[in-house]
């Protein structure tokens, strides 16, 4: 990891806004961005295409050492393809999720996201990005909301995309994604020592958004 290069990692679960915050972040300072959870969620996609079972580890983690995608134009592109609804969808979520676990999944992924830390920075996002694989990162934030809020938040996105949704139906998926996510040995979604915690429960994006910004520039400062 090349020290030289500023890290920003926000971790956090399912249905936070941390992918909306940290894409905002690194356009305002004009980093990289990586959407980590794009990454299971691929090999998720590709696995149900295949017919790939969810216990098949070696299977899963060949298709991650393998598959072939970009994030060109703010959408995810697999083979070419623009899958960027596809993965979006609360089965490959799902999916992902279950498969996640896995070492040698996690492991084939491990170097392939590192390979977005590139100048002028990154931001990133996901469960362990502060934690395992960026773990000299500048600033790391652990970014959540009360479930009841994240199920709220859910529900506006898909009322707007105009699918229906029941919000019994909602809290109760986020909260056994969650406690998948935080329950696994490997990697398991928890705030991470050094990582700061933002509760946007009572936040706006843009209030979420300075909030990181003005942690940075405070790092930043403290590095100096
Ligand atoms: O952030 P997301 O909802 O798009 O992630 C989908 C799943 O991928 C999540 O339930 C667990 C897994 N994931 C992970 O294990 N580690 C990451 N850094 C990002 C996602």
């Amino acid at each position: 990891n090349n020290h030289a290069i500023p890290i920003i990692t926000i971790d956090g679960p399912s249905a936070s806004g941390k992918g909306t915050v940290a894409y905002l972040a690194a356009q305002k300072l004009g980093f990289h961005y990586l959407d980590s959870g794009a990454l299971y969620r691929l090999v998720a996609l590709r696995a149900l295409q295949d017919n790939i079972d969810a216990s098949d580890e070696m299977q899963l983690a060949e298709i991650a050492g393998k598959i072939n995608f970009s994030f060109e134009n703010s959408l995810v592109w697999l083979d070419g393809q623009n899958v960027d609804s596809a993965i979006r969808a609360e089965s490959c979520g799902e999916f992902a999720s279950r498969i996640a676990h896995f070492p040698a999944l996690r492991a084939a992924l491990l170097q392939r996201q590192r390979d977005f830390c590139r100048l002028p920075g990154l931001v990133t996002d996901g469960r362990d990005m502060g934690s395992v694989v960026f773990p000299d990162a500048a600033l790391k934030i652990y970014l959540t909301a009360s479930v009841e809020e994240r199920a709220n938040r859910r529900y506006k996105q898909l009322k707007e995309k105009g699918i229906n949704a029941s919000m019994p139906n909602l809290l109760q998926m986020l909260r056994e994604r969650d406690q998948r996510d935080s329950d696994r040995a490997l990697s398991p979604l928890k705030q991470h020592i050094d990582a700061q915690l933002l509760d946007t429960s009572s936040l706006s994006i843009d209030e979420a958004v300075k909030q990181v910004l003005d942690s940075y520039a405070a790092a930043e400062l403290h590095a100096r």
